[in-house]
């Protein structure tokens, strides 16, 4: 995903991607797993447990320099309201745990893949943008954190305010899913009309095959963003 080698010294916090576990037992089971298993995997870094934003997580840094966090959100689901505030991301990201599987020789299992992060140089800016240009929710997690989705799934974006924007490559990229090809080029079209107004740094030109569409975009903080269908 991130191309080279320079270095983000932002990261894991600005730039990871999350899968989450079930139980609060797991993450401590993935550190000593992937702690003895360290260098069969290649493993560059692997952070300690660390309650954050609701979740019990771990963090770590594989070969290819990403780092990846496993999150467990089983305590704040305790909670009555743990479950409905922010569009529903802290909520199972899963129909079922199967309770009967049998578990996992390393310990943990994770059930979802939960959210990627990009940076904002300012939160509510971003927000804006979001559901304006990208027709997103941007939910107000905290002051400096927005949590991007769509409503009809689980999955989402984290936008964390940073102080400069990173430069990434095309290839570290969300790409939305779009209902047909023709919105993809009437996207594409108000886009190239409105992308001084919607404070776009690059909008790619349209790729149609007949089956499908995409183009790419920059968004004003150097994220890129894809929409396809
Ligand atoms: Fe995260």
């Amino acid at each position: 995903m991130h191309e080279g080698a320079q270095s983000y010294p932002d990261r894991p916090r600005h730039h990871h991607f999350g899968v989450r576990v079930e139980h609060r037992a797991e993450i401590d089971a993935a550190w000593e797993y992937l702690t003895a298993h360290r260098d069969e995997y290649g493993l560059r870094q692997i952070d300690p447990q660390v309650v954050r934003h609701g979740s019990y997580s771990i963090h770590l840094q594989e070969p290819g320099t990403n780092f990846w966090e496993i999150e467990c959100y089983e305590d704040v689901l305790r909670k009555d309201s743990g479950e409905e505030r922010l569009g529903g991301v802290r909520s199972r990201h899963w129909d079922h745990a199967d309770e009967d599987a049998p578990a996992s020789a390393r310990g943990y299992t994770p059930l979802a893949f939960t959210h990627g992060t990009l940076g904002a140089t300012d939160a509510d800016a971003y927000g804006h943008f979001v559901e304006a240009v990208l027709g997103l929710e941007a939910h107000r997690a905290y002051a400096a954190v927005r949590y991007i989705k769509h409503p009809a799934t689980k999955h989402f974006v984290v936008a964390l305010q940073v102080p400069e924007p990173q430069s990434f490559s095309p290839n570290f990229r969300f790409t939305i899913g779009l209902e047909s090809a023709q919105a993809v080029e009437d996207a594409h079209a108000e886009l190239a009309a409105r992308r001084s107004e919607v404070g776009l740094t690059d909008l790619g030109s349209l790729e149609a095959d007949g089956a499908g569409a995409s183009f790419i975009l920059r968004d004003v903080n150097g994220n890129w963003w894809e929409l396809a269908a």
